[in-house]
């Protein structure tokens, strides 16, 4: 049996601005895990998962297509992975076979709830990962993440693939985005091993380590708006709002790299300006594209660190979900805490996933 365990993900900056090609971002893998396990099968193949109900969702090949037994979305992900890898690996000679894949998931709650963790990007991460060993194909990190994103491109294609990047290197990484539109165009012609083997214009992913003496503190706010329609929002709004949108580019790319320089620095101070500096570009984002993406739990979470003496911000979309804080390691946190606690700011204790390799 093949066993692989993918880590959730949070954004500590970049956010919005990633989704451009060449922007920067940082995030961080948390220690919160999405599980793919494959089991070799004979004639026809089971997904099963504990998101989704107990019951597998059977599955066969149709020519060189995947046909589910039922009409079961959820997997789409699973099964867009499962496609991008067999097509790499029919492409360079292996022969495909049936297996089982049984996912288990640590980045929903009992009831299912989300914490905005990354799970679309865990499930393609450890899919595409378990794949590459079942059929021995020895990809590369790089070259998992690539296929991990021309898999996630046919589900949902205004993403950055910053979240697939962190799931898949672990750490914290600073990441640069690649030309979607490139891979896009570039799809069409090319083979999936061609694609795989090619360099991606823009993208890049760099470990790096933040200020020894700060330490990752997670505030979860609640259920999210959805981070599709908030980055179609502000992507729809963006030619209206068109010197606005260019300075928040230009502004977030200094940031962010002024942030991974102090991380690079062992600068605690200068990490924290840049936390904050990225909370006010993201507020301003807000203010001119006409949505919540700062909402009052996150904002009461951020002012509330501050208080504290960390500098927060929201992670991700936003419009709920998780606030980060990044807080010297030497202070009492108590009371931030018991102040969020009675505001229904849930405290989830997550701690970093170390980088691969
Ligand atoms: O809400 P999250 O944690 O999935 O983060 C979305 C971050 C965006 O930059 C808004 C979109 C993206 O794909 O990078
Ligand atoms: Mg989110």
């Amino acid at each position: 049996m093949i066993r692989v365990s993918a880590p959730g993900k949070l954004f500590i900056a970049g956010e919005y601005a990633v989704v451009e090609t060449g922007q920067p971002a940082v995030l961080v893998a948390v220690d919160r895990y999405l599980t793919v396990e494959l089991q070799p099968a004979t004639g026809e193949g089971r997904l099963i998962s504990d998101q989704y109900g107990r019951l597998p969702v059977l599955w066969r090949r149709a020519g060189s297509r995947l046909v589910l037994d039922t009409d079961q979305r959820p997997f789409d992900y699973v099964l867009e992975a499962i496609s991008a890898v067999e097509s790499y690996a029919t492409e360079s000679g292996h022969p495909l076979g049936y297996y089982d894949l049984t996912i288990s998931s640590e980045l929903d709650d009992m009831s299912g709830r989300k914490f905005g963790l990354g799970s679309s990007a865990a499930v393609t991460a450890a899919t595409v990962q378990a794949l590459d060993r079942f059929y021995d194909l020895g990809l590369s990190r790089l070259e998992l993440l690539k296929l991990a994103y021309l898999a996630t491109m046919r589900v949902n294609a205004n993403g950055s693939g910053g979240d697939l990047a962190a799931s898949m290197f672990g750490g914290w990484i600073a990441y640069t985005a690649f030309d979607r539109a490139w891979v896009a165009d570039n799809r069409e012609r090319m083979s999936t091993v061609e694609m795989v083997r090619s360099e991606w214009p823009g993208l890049s992913v760099r470990a790096i380590t933040p200020p020894s003496a700060l330490q990752l503190i997670v505030g979860w706010t609640g259920v999210p708006a959805s981070t599709m329609s908030l980055v179609s929002s502000v992507q729809d709004r963006k030619s209206t709002t068109n010197s606005h949108y260019g300075e928040f580019l230009s502004q977030s790319r200094a940031c962010v790299e002024e942030l991974v320089a102090a991380f690079e620095a062992d600068d605690a101070v200068v990490a924290q300006r840049q936390i904050r500096q990225a909370r006010r570009l993201l507020q301003r984002l807000s203010a001119e594209s006409e949505l919540v993406i700062e909402t009052p739990a996150l904002r009461l979470l951020c002012d509330s660190a501050g208080r504290a003496g960390g500098a927060a911000k929201s992670s991700g979309a936003g419009g709920g979900d998780c606030g980060i804080v990044l807080i010297d390691t030497g202070i009492d946190v108590r009371p931030m805490l018991r102040e969020w606690e009675l505001n229904d700011i849930r405290h989830l204790a997550i701690g970093v996933h170390p980088a691969e390799r």
